[in-house]
């Protein structure tokens, strides 16, 4: 059987969820990490330094024993956020970046960002301490089209904070663009992106084609596959700026197979073996270790993680549920069979 050891990966975006959530999440985020940066859109945001402690504790509290997980925290920028809170978490040794949503862009924003320009100060802050900033980039005007809306973040919005914040650490979360691709490829190295397992294996006719596929909708939404390409060559390109984060974002199955479905896919229990079948498919399976464990943990200078892992090529049929509170999710590929698996 073929198999690949490789240093075990970090996911650098992920949301958890809490509570009852947190028994379903944080062992499968485990079982192919060893650290996580943790989205703070909670129903009730992590907008400072002593909640995102609270939340962090609750993480490993849900961890068994025998799994080795660090959650690296992040905060929800308000436009409240105090210039003093970036110190704080800046010293705490808990908090890794500081997350932008636009107001209303994704799930649970509505407390995020109407105009970045109100927070030059705190961006002046996070510059001077060096705290990344971490951006949903997607524009929030309704008259915009939904597939416009990452292209125009980067123009309207992005160009110009890079601009003037030139030596803020940024990186552009789950890419979905040519236009992401070449704004990162083109901007010095303190601009990097993540890019999600989905947006590399599917675009928008997997969405919309033969019916609605309420499980392949997310934010930002699944583009044509021009963009799908631009993302799998970034993807295997040996740059450095992109790599990991799955973005799994669990919904029970009432929300997203809804008249109102919710963003979000699971892809926690998946997406290691996808994005190896992925990798492989396009003749680069030697470019996964570095893209899932060496660039992330560069461009967020974390040591790089001395535990491996190995994968399988031994073909399983992924489940067509897990357990999720009182609920159900369904994760990425359910009921699908798929080539690789993490070896026991
Ligand atoms: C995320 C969620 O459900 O929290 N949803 C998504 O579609 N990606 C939020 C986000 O990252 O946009
Ligand atoms: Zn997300």
């Amino acid at each position: 059987m073929q198999t690949l050891t490789m240093t075990m990966p970090d996911d650098f975006h992920i949301h958890l969820r809490d509570g009852e959530y947190l028994a379903t999440t944080v062992p499968h985020c485990a079982s192919y990490c060893t650290r996580a940066i943790v989205m703070p859109n909670l129903k009730a945001p992590v907008i400072n330094t002593d909640l995102a402690r609270l939340y962090q504790q609750r993480i490993v509290d849900d961890l068994s024993n025998s799994q080795e997980f660090q959650p690296l925290m992040t905060l929800y920028l308000t436009e409240k956020t105090d210039p003093a809170e970036i110190i704080t978490a800046k010293n705490s040794g808990v908090v890794f970046g500081i997350k932008y949503y636009p107001a209303g862009a994704t799930t649970h924003s509505q407390a995020g960002i109407f105009e970045w320009q109100k927070l030059r100060h705190v961006f002046e802050t996070m510059q001077a301490v060096d705290l990344p900033l971490l951006i949903h980039g997607e524009v929030i005007d309704p008259q915009t089209d939904i597939f416009d809306r990452e292209a125009l973040f980067i123009s309207d919005v992005l160009a110009p904070l890079h601009q003037e914040f030139p030596r803020l650490r940024i990186i552009l979360e789950h890419i979905t663009t040519q236009e992401a691709v070449d704004f990162v490829a083109a901007a010095p190295n303190n601009i990097a992106a993540t890019i999600t397992v989905h947006h590399l294996l599917l675009n928008r006719n997997d969405l919309l084609a033969g019916g609605v596929h309420p499980h392949y909708y997310c934010a930002p939404i699944l583009k044509r596959v021009k963009h799908q390409q631009a993302l799998i060559k970034a993807a295997i390109s040996d740059t450095g700026k992109f790599f990991m984060g799955t973005d799994s974002a669990p919904h029970s199955i009432e929300t997203k197979e809804s008249s109102c479905g919710c963003a979000g896919i699971y892809t926690a229990p998946v997406a290691l073996p996808l994005y190896a079948t992925l990798f492989e498919e396009n003749n680069a399976l030697a470019k996964l270790e570095k893209f899932c464990s060496f660039y992330g943990a560069q461009f967020y200078r974390l040591p790089i993680n001395q535990k491996k892992i190995t994968l399988e090529k031994n073909a399983w049929a992924v489940p067509e549920y897990y357990d999720f509170g009182n609920s159900h999710v369904v994760p990425l590929y359910a009921n699908k069979t798929i080539p690789w698996r993490i070896q026991k």
